[in-house]
């Protein structure tokens, strides 16, 4: 079968490719898949670079998140052949197959389509326990999404939405901000460089922000410690940015608000009926039709590179899935 191989780590994407390699082999208890999708995430980039905290063995397989069909499965598991699933491992789901664990996967809503349900989970996934999980988002509360053009950051925006927040969707790049008010409809956009506290608290009409969801750290992360309202909380995603922030402790004293890390898979892992409910909740949602995962493009698998560079540049606004 065709996969996406990363058999050197490399900053350019010169260790990967694309490869003829041996089918899965379906052991005891996995779930045989054929691919029908997989999108692409920041991790998965980072991972070809080796500057993600999970770091499998070469040679291995790119791709953290698929949809597709059951082809071969436990008589006595959860799935059958031609049952619809999506979810995935840390790796595996640039490929035409994969064997999972049947923990790794859960059936896809009725109504959503392969690239729709292999678009959604991480990103709302994270989203979710970030604002209402770990955040207790409520409705009418102002809500700051950073890097909000990206995977994650415009689930946090539809999701927050969603659920009747007021929210601020700020992007780092300036042509991105027509695409984004259009994706998700937030309550404002926002340009996030230099000083942004001023137009946040003009926004909110001196409230500031309940949650600020930052996916992007660095100087974006030291600008929001001053968008956060007294008891509010700032979210901690990722490292977008490449800078990892530090602070003073006496700013979130003074200031009264918390600082939150989220990290949604190691979540669910920890607190395996939450991460079902969670699950739950998001697919609830969307089969109702409630969230809108917004999709850039749709790339055959043989244009990884050009997905991968893509989201290298900070062109896409919202989700790239590649199709074997
Ligand atoms: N904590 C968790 O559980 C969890 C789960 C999933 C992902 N993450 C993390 O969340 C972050 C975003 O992931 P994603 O899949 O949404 O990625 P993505 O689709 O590439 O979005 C990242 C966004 O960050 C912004 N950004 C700002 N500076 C950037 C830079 N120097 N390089 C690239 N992007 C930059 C860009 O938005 P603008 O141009 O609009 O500013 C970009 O669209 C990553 O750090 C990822 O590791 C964390």
């Amino acid at each position: 079968m065709k996969a996406l191989l990363v058999h050197r780590l490399s900053p350019d994407l010169s260790g990967v490719e694309l490869a003829e390699v041996a089918m899965p082999e379906r052991r005891a208890g996995e779930v045989l898949v054929r691919i029908r999708a997989a999108s692409l995430n920041f991790p998965d980039l980072l991972m070809t670079r080796g500057l993600y905290q999970a770091k499998p063995e070469l040679p291995f397989v790119a791709g953290l998140e698929l949809a597709g069909e059951v082809i071969a499965a436990d008589p006595d598991g959860p799935f059958r052949p031609l049952d619809r699933v999506m979810g995935g491992n840390k790796t595996g789901a640039f490929a035409e197959y994969a064997s999972l664990p049947p923990t790794a996967l859960r059936p896809i809503p009725d109504g959503l389509d392969f690239v729709t349900a292999a678009a959604l989970g991480a990103a709302y996934g994270t989203a979710w326990t970030a604002l209402v999980e770990q955040g207790g988002l409520k409705a009418g509360q102002w809500v700051l999404v950073h890097g909000a053009s990206g995977g994650v950051g415009l689930a946090a925006c539809d999701l927050a939405k969603a659920l009747g927040a007021k929210v601020i969707a700020a992007s780092g790049s300036p042509e991105k901000l027509g695409a984004l008010a259009a994706a998700c409809q937030p309550d404002a956009v926002l340009l996030a460089q230099g000083r942004f506290r001023e137009a946040v608290a003009e926004i909110t009409g001196g409230e500031l922000c309940d949650l600020v969801f930052d996916p992007v750290g660095g100087d974006i992360f030291d600008e929001s410690t001053r968008c956060v309202a007294f008891g509010g909380k700032l979210l901690v995603i990722g490292f977008a940015g490449g800078r990892i922030a530090e602070i003073s402790t006496n700013i979130p004293l003074i200031k009264g608000f918390a600082i939150v890390g989220v990290r949604a898979g190691e979540y669910a892992r920890r607190f395996p009926e939450r991460g079902q409910a969670i699950r739950e909740a998001v697919n609830a949602m969307a089969a109702a039709g409630r969230l809108h995962p917004h999709i850039d493009r749709v790339l055959p698998l043989e244009r990884w590179h050009e997905a991968f560079a893509a989201m290298d540049r900070r062109e896409i606004v919202g989700k790239v899935v590649l199709v074997p």
